[in-house]
């Protein structure tokens, strides 16, 4: 099995995160703000004056929500569920006063919950990709009973070629063309009891797919140029959607990118502000891009239990693969010290991982080892704390969703 290592880790990082942890037992889960703050820097340099509205999904803890959103040029939040976007925008201090939810919703109570309070209705904007979804909310929640609903809608910004027979991207909206947007939008203004006020378009295949993947040299030249084509019919498209839908409704924005993608959508002038979060923890999978390199900010630490052999040490628990389709690719890196590796037909188990390498030789019991996640947010569905740390100490200790006992997918 592949050992993955990053050469530009600093010497002395292990060492520097022990330090600051001295006092923990693992397993826990650690935010480098150091880190963290470079990479919101980063994210801002390439958004390039366009505001970041914050993916949630990508973070998962509200500490670290607001410290983000404290930074000029984040604004707003792109959440994943209503009843996640009831609790951020909630009370006299909310995480935000404005969140987007970037998935449809079938939560009926939620539903209710939001009809029923005049302050969630002006803070959160659904989004819709088709009429059946309006029907649903009005047979929820009728017209006559409720604030207006601020709505957005789902522009699908995958990449389909070869006379439609080749899709790539992610399978999102079914609005795909801009007289499909003109439709939907004109749809929404014939209804009473919503609010058109937003457009967005997530380019998966761009934002999330990694152009320079290490050891595929020839993949990156196959995606670098599948990315080249799709961000130019897109943009092309994306232009005349907007235009479509702001012919029949004023926008308040139009989002658009994600991590990987923010330089290029950010030049697309039809886009008003853009989505980010997994830059923030730039986990494993964000390695591969061209055009910017993230500093590993969320980590999580096993303790070594036991030593099988020579050169193998084995870490209690670390069964934590990243969603998507299921491959070795979701498995978190052994990251600190450099050099380990799964064991082939163990992997990163329930309750143990035996990790193997010459550098396990020199691991003892009770010694840790420090693992980056595959993805950025699915990490805190594992902890209940995040132990922010800043230089060679934890400075606080904060819940994630799961230990604020928010558990929303
Ligand atoms: C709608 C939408 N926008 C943006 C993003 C980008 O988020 P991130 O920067 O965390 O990759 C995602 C991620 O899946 C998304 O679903």
């Amino acid at each position: 099995m592949v050992t993955m290592t990053r050469p530009d880790v600093e010497p002395g990082e292990a060492r520097r995160l022990d330090r600051a942890t001295a006092d923990l037992d693992p397993p826990f889960a650690v935010v480098d703000l150091d880190a963290l703050d470079a990479n919101a820097d980063d994210l801002l340099r390439r958004a390039a004056g366009k505001p970041i509205r914050v993916a949630s999904k990508s973070v998962r803890s509200r500490a670290v929500l607001r410290r983000v959103l404290a930074r000029p040029g984040f604004a707003g939040v792109l959440a994943y569920t209503l009843r996640e976007a009831l609790w951020l925008s909630a009370g006299q201090d909310p995480v935000s006063t404005d969140v987007v939810i970037g998935y449809p919703t079938a939560d009926r109570a939620a539903l209710r919950r939001l009809a029923d309070d005049a302050t969630a209705a002006a803070r959160i904007t659904l989004m819709v990709d088709s009429v059946e979804q309006l029907e649903f909310l009005d047979a929820v929640v009728p017209a006559s009973t409720r604030p207006a609903l601020r709505v957005c809608l789902d522009l699908d910004a995958s990449w389909r070629t070869a006379g439609g027979r080749v899709h790539v991207g992610a399978r999102r909206s079914p609005m795909h063309t801009a007289e499909d947007a003109a439709a939907l939008a004109r749809a929404v203004a014939g209804r009473d009891g919503f609010r058109l006020v937003g457009v967005m378009a997530y380019e998966a295949q761009i934002a999330g797919v990694g152009d320079a993947p290490p050891g595929r040299p020839l993949r990156g030249v196959a995606v670098r140029r599948m990315q080249q084509l799709s961000a130019r019919e897109l943009a092309g498209r994306r232009a005349e959607a907007v235009a479509a839908v702001r012919a029949v409704a004023p926008l308040e924005f139009v989002n658009g990118g994600g991590t990987g993608s923010l330089e290029r959508t950010t030049a697309e002038e039809a886009v008003t502000e853009l989505a980010a979060g997994s830059g923030l923890y730039s986990p494993g999978l964000f390695d591969g891009y061209r055009s910017f390199r993230g500093r590993p900010a969320a980590l999580f630490a096993l303790p070594v239990v036991r030593r099988p052999g020579p050169e193998t040490a084995t870490a209690l628990g670390g069964g934590y693969p990243a969603s998507g389709a299921a491959g070795k690719d979701r498995l978190p890196q052994p990251y600190l010290p450099q050099g380990l590796s799964y064991d082939p037909n163990e992997a990163a188990g329930e309750v143990q991982t035996p990790l193997l390498g010459r550098v396990a030789a020199s691991l003892r019991v009770g010694d840790r080892v420090w693992f980056r996640h595959t993805k950025a947010g699915e990490l805190c569905e594992r902890f209940d704390t995040l132990h922010l740390i800043s230089g060679d100490e934890v400075v606080r200790s904060v819940p994630t969703y799961r230990g604020e006992g928010k558990t929303f997918l």
